[in-house]
């Protein structure tokens, strides 16, 4: 494997659970990323979506201690290289495009990009990659999908992401191609807003102890 390839499996292999976050005001971002890290997740993604993005992650790499922090939604090159200066420890991309994985090869940030589709996950394949994020999960078969993929391209693993719950996370888990799944269900709109830090760390906590289940 190559050194980002390393560095993807590495931090994938901390799951199970990477919280996908958005963040809309700056004050929130260190005390979430606090309650999400004493809750037991250490592997945060913060989606490229809200204007603040950015800076809420350089003050949480700077200020919070065994925290991963990376990006999320990340499009294109520019993103790419905005992450790397804000201190983004990886990249996640919906999706993957020719010039997306131009822009990836030799980056200092390393890349997990998305797929959907068997010829997807076969063409990413083909650009050495064996780590890569499921999305839409649900939409686009949950489970029963990656298990299909499991037998006919068993070298490459993935975090399922989007529409994955407390309810069907654990089946994702028992799968043997997947490394963890990433979700936003253990952050609550109205309890982040209130800033209700504990109820945060509580559903993070009962995130970081699910497990595979059948
Ligand atoms: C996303 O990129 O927003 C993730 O897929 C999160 O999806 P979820 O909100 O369904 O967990």
């Amino acid at each position: 494997m190559s050194e980002s390839a390393d560095r993807i499996a590495a931090i994938l292999a901390r799951g199970p659970v990477v919280p996908v976050i958005v963040i809309d005001s700056l004050a929130q971002a260190v005390p979430l990323a606090r309650a999400l890290v004493d809750g037991g997740l250490h592997v945060l993604e913060i989606t490229l979506r809200t204007p603040v993005a950015l800076e809420a992650l350089r003050a949480i790499a700077s200020e919070v201690r065994d925290a991963v922090v990376g990006v999320g939604t990340v499009l294109d090159r520019s993103q790419l290289d905005a992450a790397a200066k804000a201190g983004a420890q990886f990249a996640v991309s919906p999706g993957a495009t020719p010039q997306l994985l131009d822009a990836a090869r030799g980056h200092a940030v390393p890349l997990l990009p998305g797929a959907a589709t068997v010829s997807e996950v076969m063409f990413l394949r083909e650009h050495g990659y064996r780590h890569l994020k499921f999305f839409p999960a649900e939409a686009s078969g949950g489970a029963k999908f990656l298990s299909s993929l499991a037998s006919v391209i068993p070298d490459v693993r993935f975090c399922p992401t989007g529409g994955v719950t407390p309810g069907n996370a654990g089946s994702y888990l028992a799968i043997p191609n997947v490394l963890c799944v990433g979700g936003s269900w253990m952050l609550p709109k109205d309890r982040v807003a209130a800033g209700d830090w504990d109820a945060i760390r509580v559903a993070a906590r009962a995130a970081s102890e699910l497990r595979a289940s059948t």
